[in-house]
């Protein structure tokens, strides 16, 4: 299994290209499921996840093509990927796809929508709490969806179709506002979801969803308006930059010091996150297309966060704020409202000598004046890259096993450091 190598105390210095959004993609490839049209995305990020949804969307029928490299296009550059459906051939999404990926469960939506059934095995996807999918199923049934579970699988059927409703979410979840918008948009009349999530995904999925021919309105308000139609068609449709991958390596520059270009960042997609790293003492500025991040000598200042649904502080980038915090020049509070378990990233950070107690669900960091490299282990996807970023600000080396879970989500992430001037290397054993 392969190995990150880290070794402390360079400064990142240079120009970091912001991938594609994965956490876009995946329901914007889901969306393809809804259409015999060709759906063309644009800027799709090349990760492991995305190769494994992929695989899961050839099993329904779906049929892909990744377009070759184009002149003038660098090595960074997402890919454009064509999907198509004409037919969807098998309706089940079996228990040994869905459990590598909680995103897959969210074919529900479509195949039920299209084809009013949907036989699709309960999510696995990182270990960052309990995670139900009552939600889903909630909202579906709102829309007329018979649903048993059985054996493990739900299975969903609309024999004479889905049928629009008023449904009001009773907590913020991005996936299950996925699931029902895009179910929502072949469903007969109008469906309104109340206190649905108002994520930049969100809001992506719906433009790309209006592209193919769905009519929605209010995707920004946490109100949706939906008014079905009887069919969907093809588009072309450019996945937005990734928030989480720009704030994580804003976070790294603010933690290292130093001076990195952030290209094609946009900073209207995570401006609480983007605060919160100003109030530390770091420099956030836009400029070209981008944002640029400095920090010099001075210390890191204390910060107190609180995870929340958008436009609030991001969960994702919890455990990267709380890897920035342990070297700050005083207490914090981290507080994380969104997954009871996603504190996993504390007792490997602590191995590295950071200084953090929990109290419920909130983290108090006392920043500590130096951390030392050892050897520590990826619990998910977001705690694994929090470990990198520590290890860059470590005295000596920290070596991170487990990191299937970086490939995940992070698109060259050992290249994008390493070009910034820090040692960051990947051995295989
Ligand atoms: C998505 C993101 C994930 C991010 C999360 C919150 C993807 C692939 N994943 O995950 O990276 O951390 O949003 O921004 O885009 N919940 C229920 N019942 C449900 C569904 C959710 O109780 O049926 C709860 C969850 O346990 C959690 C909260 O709602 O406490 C938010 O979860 P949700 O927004 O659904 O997260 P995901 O869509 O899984």
């Amino acid at each position: 299994m392969d190995k990150i190598l880290v070794s402390g105390g360079n400064r990142l210095e240079g120009t970091i290209p912001i991938s594609g959004a994965k956490n876009a993609a995946l329901p914007l490839m889901i969306a393809s499921l809804l259409t015999e049209g060709t759906l063309v995305l644009q800027n799709v990020p090349h990760l492991a996840d995305i190769e494994s949804l992929k695989r899961i969307l050839t099993n329904h029928g779906v049929d892909y093509r990744v377009e070759g490299k184009r002149r003038g296009q660098g090595g960074n550059g997402g890919k454009t990927i064509h999907f198509s459906t004409p037919e969807i051939v098998d309706t089940t999404a079996p228990y040994d796809l869905v459990s590598r990926m909680r995103a897959s469960f969210w074919v529900i939506g479509p195949l039920l929508a299209r084809m009013g059934e949907a036989r699709v095995s309960l999510p696995g996807g990182c270990a960052i709490g309990t995670r139900p999918v009552d939600l889903f199923l909630e909202s579906l049934s709102a829309m007329g969806a018979g649903l048993e579970v059985e054996g493990g699988y739900v299975i969903a059927s609309a024999g004479s179709g889905l049928t629009g409703n008023r449904y009001k979410f009773p907590k913020v979840s991005v996936g299950a506002t996925h699931v029902a918008m895009m179910a929502a948009t072949l469903a007969k009349g109008e469906t309104v979801l109340q206190n649905a999530a108002r994520e930049p995904e969100v809001i992506d999925l719906a433009r790309c969803l209006k592209a193919m021919g769905a009519k929605i309105e209010g995707e920004d308000s946490g109100t949706i308006y939906i008014q079905g139609v009887d069919e969907l068609h093809g588009a072309t449709h450019r996945v937005l930059p990734d928030r989480i991958e720009t704030g994580t390596y804003a976070i790294a520059t603010a933690m290292t010091g130093g001076n990195v270009l952030l290209e094609g960042a946009q900073d209207n997609l995570l401006e609480t996150a983007l605060d919160a790293i100003r109030q530390t003492g770091t420099r956030v500025e836009n400029e070209n297309g981008g944002i640029r991040i400095s920090r010099g000598n001075e210390p890191i200042m204390p910060v107190d966060i609180t995870t929340e649904p958008f436009p609030g502080f991001p969960t994702d980038l919890q455990a990267q704020f709380m890897a920035l915090m342990t070297k700050a020049k005083g207490r914090s509070c981290i507080s994380e409202t969104i997954f009871e378990n996603r504190f996993m990233h504390v007792q490997e950070l602590a191995r590295l000598g950071a200084d953090i107690h929990l109290d419920g669900q909130s983290a108090i960091v006392e920043g500590v004046d130096h951390l030392t490299g050892a050897p520590v282990m990826a619990t998910d996807l977001r705690a694994s890259v929090s470990l990198v970023i520590a290890g860059l600000a470590a005295e000596g080396q920290t070596e991170i096993s487990r990191v299937y879970h970086l490939d995940r989500g992070f698109e060259n992430l050992e290249e994008k450091f390493s070009r910034c001037g820090a040692s960051v290397s990947r051995v295989s054993e």
